[in-house]
């Protein structure tokens, strides 16, 4: 059957139009087909797909994972399919694809693909993710991160994160910001114990060290590790800062983070308030709302869709 096209929309036609000819296109599929066919090729149901018949699928809808699932269900390999939208994910969904390199060749994948990623090089960060963190990292978080640096040109200043666990976002912000000292302050023993923390929550804090941290690190020569309980880890540190990383779950650290680091944030620079929309963890929204009394001003930011709702404040 060579190749079929998932969906009978607007990204179908646009497929077309980019350059894959139609008389390559075997049949088009879709689940809530409007016809028997569309531009003169045959519509089919996806049960009517023959998983041995069909070389290549292409899907041009945005439902991605719902027809991962589905393809999965019906026998087509991941290597057959091809996913053109909704490709938001930290590992490209369609590395495994290798009928699309053979049948398509490198020039109109190179040409397809790249239009329908947010960052266009995700793929530097998605290198950086360790197997164990796969699960705990999104893309949103990961991807803004990458763009913000990328403001950060001509901003001078360290970076720093308060709330550092494993190391893994401090891990991307080394990779991210090469050149940049990088401080990190974790008490590496979890939260204070008049934090509010449960047990259990302590317990899932407690395995890291200032070693693991620093092993995982793309260039620990520009890594400051400050252990103990902030704020008395800094020790009297005065510095400036481009990027601020503040993920420490709850109020109190949250609103001392708070008052440390924004006044020596620099102009153009970036504090990403970690949690701020978890319903969760409600202290770290209510420690900016404290701050922003006591400094007698809103703080201009941009909430993200990302999993733990960061706000990502700008000064
Ligand atoms: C949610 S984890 C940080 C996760 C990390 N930012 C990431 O994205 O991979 C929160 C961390 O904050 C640290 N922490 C909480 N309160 C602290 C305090 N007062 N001083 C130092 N570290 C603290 C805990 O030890 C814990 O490792």
């Amino acid at each position: 059957m060579g190749i079929c096209v998932w969906g009978t929309g607007c990204g179908a036609s646009e497929l077309i139009g980019q350059g894959l000819s139609l008389e390559r296109v075997s049949a088009f599929v879709d689940s809530y087909p409007s016809g028997d066919a569309f531009l003169g090729k045959p519509v089919l149901l996806p049960e009517q797909l023959a998983p041995e018949d069909c070389e290549l699928l292409i899907i041009t809808t945005r439902h991605a994972d719902a027809v991962a699932e589905k393809c999965a269900r019906l026998g087509i390999p991941g290597e057959k399919l091809l996913f053109l939208k909704n490709n938001h994910h930290l590992s490209d969904r369609n590395d495994g694809c290798s009928a699309a390199r053979e049948l398509l060749g490198e020039e109109l994948l190179g040409r397809l693909l790249p239009k329908q990623r947010i960052v266009p090089t995700p793929a530097r960060l998605a290198d950086s993710v360790l197997p164990e963190q796969e699960l705990s990292n999104d893309y949103v978080r990961l991807a803004t991160l990458e763009l913000l640096c990328r403001r950060l040109e001509g901003v001078p200043g360290a970076a720093a994160e308060l709330g550092v666990y494993k190391g893994f976002f401090a891990r991307c912000i080394n990779l991210l910001l090469p050149e940049r000292r990088l401080y990190l302050f974790d008490s590496f023993e979890g939260f204070d114990p008049e934090a509010g923390a449960s047990e259990a929550f302590q317990a899932a804090h407690a395995n890291t060290a200032v070693g693991k941290v620093l092993a995982i690190m793309p260039h620990p020569e520009n890594v400051t590790v400050k252990p103990g309980f902030f704020p008395g880890s800094l020790n009297g540190l005065e510095e400036k800062f481009c990027l601020v990383s503040l993920d420490v779950d709850f109020e109190r650290t949250t609103l001392d983070g708070l008052r440390y680091f924004w006044p020596r944030l620099e102009k153009g620079g970036y504090l990403l308030l970690h949690d701020w929309g978890s319903p969760s963890l409600p202290g770290v929204a209510q420690a900016l709302k404290a701050y922003e009394e006591e400094i007698g001003e809103p703080i201009p930011g941009v909430p993200l869709c990302d999993v733990g709702g960061t706000l990502v404040l700008c000064k």
